[in-house]
């Protein structure tokens, strides 16, 4: 029998499970356990009923249309639509440069394909999202890690890799960040560093993928709307920005969009084309009904709310139960607390002994491209309830004190 194995691709062969470890997507099949693996949305918080009679409204059969094919670019009024929610985030911009995407991942993926050849170099943060690390080394990228400091990428480190890169006859061709809330360190870009970003690009002629599903959410007490002004607000050329209806209406949705300079968003459209036609017509018209009924502009103070208490109860609780061990920053939006590790102990070892206490985390070194990262581990506080975290934090520390008696 033929065995497809042997006719994988250079590409297919990279492509194996370890990319999916990597998105904390392998769970162990356990009952009872408490996951802060997944960076998830809580599902309670979607608008279940709203959406309910949107969707009943598009399947009345009135217009045909809401089940057909539709434009590579996606649908018009949605594009309009983001067209306000931009304007809201102090950027102008025109039909021309929007293009509607299955998520933000897939704005990643696109990006990458209209710009990377095999070998060149790409910059990301250490740490990272991985859903892009895969993007990136899928399409065989050089990829080189550039340190943060605690209000995001270092300058320094920036320019060094820079210049290491240059020296070695490798000029960088892009530079992935998300500068909001970072997945996983929960960082904040400061408002500096946006600027000097630009203008960093401009020199240095390099392209920045600005991946932003985070930017709403901002802890009241902890962050402003200002503080979160996406970097394309200030640097339209050399900026490719991507959001994401994930985090503030529904994942499963799966609509996102890149907003580009318009002969890019035309490449994206024939990208868009081979990947998978177009997104999904019903989809995007429910997210279009959501933005004009104001039911995305209703939730998301709630949505910032719910999501500051959950992180104020993981945190508590690790304070109470951990805080003698482990040292974190907090996060001043988003779903992540970026926690490391006392030394003696591991993040691939102690996530063996949380699941026999069932509980998982995704392990630091998932998010590193350098292989660094094994004293990090990242806590998602978006899923779980308030039990569910303080049960949670309670095995974690069994598995911590098992972990250290045993590496003593
Ligand atoms: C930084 C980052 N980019 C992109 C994504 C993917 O989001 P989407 O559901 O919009 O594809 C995620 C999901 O967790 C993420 O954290």
């Amino acid at each position: 029998m033929m065995d497809l194995a042997h006719s994988l691709s250079a590409t297919g062969r990279r492509l194996n499970e370890s990319v999916i470890r990597r998105m904390g997507s392998v769970i162990p099949t356990q009952g009872n356990l408490v996951s802060f693996a997944h960076g998830f949305p809580d599902s309670r918080l979607f608008p279940w009923s709203e959406l309910g009679e949107i969707t009943a409204g598009l399947l009345s059969g009135v217009d045909s249309t809401t089940l057909q094919y539709g434009e590579m670019r996606g649908y018009k009024p949605l594009i309009e639509s983001i067209l306000t929610i931009l304007a809201a985030r102090g950027i102008t911009a025109s039909y021309e440069e929007v293009i509607i995407t299955c998520g933000a991942q897939q704005g990643v993926d696109l990006a990458a394909r209209l710009l990377v050849d095999p070998g060149d170099v790409v910059l990301m943060e250490l740490p990272t999202y991985p859903g892009a690390i895969a993007s990136f080394v899928s399409l065989q990228a050089t990829i080189a890690g550039v340190e943060q400091d605690d209000d995001g990428i270092s300058l320094e480190d920036l320019e060094t890799v820079w210049r290491r890169q240059q020296a070695n006859g490798r000029p960088v061709k892009l530079l992935y960040l998300v500068p909001n809330f970072q997945n996983p360190s929960g960082r904040l870009l400061s408002l500096e560093k946006r600027k000097y970003l630009v203008d960093w690009a401009e020199r240095h002629s390099t392209v920045i993928i600005e991946d932003d599903p985070y930017g709403s959410l901002y802890f009241e007490g902890s962050a402003t709307g200002e503080e979160t002004r996406p970097i394309c607000a200030d640097g339209r050329e050399c900026v490719i920005y991507l959001g994401s209806f994930s985090k503030m209406l529904a994942p499963g949705l799966r609509i996102g969009w890149m907003l580009a300079p318009a002969p890019i968003v035309r490449r994206l459209e024939a990208a868009k084309m081979a990947a998978d036609l177009n997104s999904g017509m019903l989809s995007q018209r429910i997210v279009d009904a959501a933005i004009r009924r104001g039911v995305i502009g209703r939730l998301a103070p709630t949505l910032r709310d719910v999501y500051r208490r959950k992180r104020d109860a993981m945190e508590q609780t690790l304070r109470h139960e951990l805080g003698h061990l482990l040292r974190w920053s907090t996060p001043k939006g988003g779903f992540f607390l970026w926690v490391t590790l006392p030394s003696g102990c591991t993040d691939r070892s102690l996530l063996g002994r949380a699941i026999e206490q069932r509980v998982i985390f995704v392990t630091g070194s998932a998010f590193y491209v350098d292989g660094g990262g094994h004293n990090k581990i990242r806590l998602s506080f978006s899923a779980p309830s308030h039990s569910q975290i303080r049960r949670g934090i309670t095995r974690l520390a069994a598995a911590l004190a098992a972990e250290l008696r045993h590496s003593v």
